[in-house]
């Protein structure tokens, strides 16, 4: 079970692990061994999972499943237990690996592991992408739901131990952040104000959306853009947003679906004008795949989309996040991360000059937030001309989410320009 030379995936050199140069790196032959050893304990550990549960009669014909899931919620602790050390010495390995061999170890870690992660559907899901992207809203509804699934018992604890990871939680937490801060900024308008204009770039399933609609007076609050290239996310969001209107009959969500690609938003044209400009935009579990001069030249497109006073928030996993390998190893689930400086600066000096530009942390330690409000007044110097950069707009990665490993360079915020500072 040797280690092949792994594809080499676009991108900048990662700016957490190592590099080729970097005196931490171990020799290839202790890396080979490390990872035939790690995943014989992998596999032993599930197998003995396995004897362990087909010991309590778990895995035999005619256990009700609510009856499994009884039993499987009491071990799930020491599942996890066992699974964390196992996870946590993983990564302690892979910080020493640059990229291209973390993604020739994940092939062979997935090749091996194969049988167990066809097991847990969140696993067998992200492997197989069967909708081509990563993060589709078949995968966040399984993270959202946070359960037991899988064909078979020990299927079913590797399944809740991968979606209750912090990344998991980090997708939860970011749902109730939203809806938070969405209801709290509708709730200090006046009675005279018009309701809040809200876009969501990416939108997915919007289920943060359907969470603000919890009393009749919410529905005359928001005119809403839910924008996502993809027609079936577009589509889970209308039934996502028919379930509350349907808990309070004669209400209806101002709400416009927009299919379409975050590159007709890059560009000023007929798209982006017809969208107009809005009180607050927002977009979650996107940056995560943009390349640094797409995810520059979205934000700044965001940003000059903003009313006077309006907020933009974005999220980003940041390179602490502590499931990391658990999600390139197990999952094939290649992320951009982005250090707070990094992210921050992605906004560009003319427009976050004067104006309130913050990023913080998740309660889950995974995640970023990226927050600029726009000052009521611009700024005297201001100059942003968005039309002339479009010319400038590449097309690789702004047509849809980038589909294999990539690393970010870690360009750093010029001192001064804007503040990034821990705040959530
Ligand atoms: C990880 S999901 C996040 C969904 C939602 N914001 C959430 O937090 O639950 C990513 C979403 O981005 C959308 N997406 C990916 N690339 C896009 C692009 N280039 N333009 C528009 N939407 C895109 C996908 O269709 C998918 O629904």
């Amino acid at each position: 079970m040797g280690v092949p030379q792994g594809r080499t995936p676009g991108g900048q050199p990662d700016s957490v692990h190592c590099d080729e140069g970097d005196d931490r790196r171990l020799p290839a032959a202790d890396r080979n061994t490390f990872i035939e050893t790690h995943i014989r304990a992998v596999r032993t550990f599930l197998q003995n999972w396995e004897a362990r549960l087909q010991l309590v009669n778990l895995g035999n014909e005619g256990k009700s499943q609510a009856g499994t899931d009884i039993i499987l919620r009491k071990k799930q602790s020491s599942f996890n237990q066992g699974f964390h050390l196992l996870s946590r010495q993983l990564a302690e390995h892979a910080q020493h690996l640059t990229l291209p061999e973390r993604v020739a170890e994940g092939e062979v870690w997935r090749r091996e592991l194969g049988r167990w992660i066809e097991q847990a559907p969140i696993l067998d899901r992200t492997n197989k992408r069967p909708r081509g992207y990563l993060g589709d809203s078949e995968m966040m509804r399984m993270i959202y739901a946070n359960d037991y699934r899988g064909p078979t018992p020990v299927g079913r604890l590797l399944h809740k131990h991968s979606v209750s990871t912090p990344a998991g939680d980090a997708v939860r937490n970011r749902r109730a952040l939203v809806a938070d801060e969405l209801s709290a900024l509708a709730n200090s308008r006046g009675p005279d104000e018009p309701p809040m204009t809200l876009l969501s770039v990416a939108c997915g399933p919007a289920h943060e959306i359907a969470d603000i609609f919890t009393t009749p007076a919410a529905f005359g609050k928001f005119r809403i853009v839910l924008l996502d290239q993809d027609p079936e996310a577009l589509s889970e969001a209308r039934e996502n947003i028919g379930v509350v209107e349907r808990q309070y009959p004669g209400h209806r969500v101002d709400v416009r679906y927009e299919q379409a690609s975050i590159g007709s938003l890059l560009r000023s044209g007929p798209k982006r004008n017809s969208l107009g400009k809005f009180d607050f935009i927002y977009s979650m579990g996107l940056y995560d795949y943009l390349d640094k001069r797409t995810a520059q030249k979205l934000t700044n497109a965001l940003f000059d989309m903003l009313q006077p006073g309006g907020t933009l928030l974005l999220g980003n996993y940041s390179t602490s996040n502590p499931t990391r390998t658990y999600l390139e190893y197990w999952c094939d689930w290649w992320l951009v991360y982005r250090t707070p400086d990094e992210f921050a600066a992605l906004l560009s000096p003319d427009r976050s000059c004067g104006q309130s530009v913050d990023v913080g942390l998740d309660p889950s330690g995974s995640q970023l937030f990226l927050r600029a409000h726009k000052s009521l007044s611009p700024p005297a110097s201001k100059q942003s001309n968005t039309s002339s950069e479009s010319d400038g707009v590449g097309t690789r990665s702004n047509e849809g989410v980038l589909a294999g490993p990539q690393a970010e360079g870690s360009g750093r915020v010029p001192s001064g320009e804007t503040m990034a500072r821990a705040r959530l």
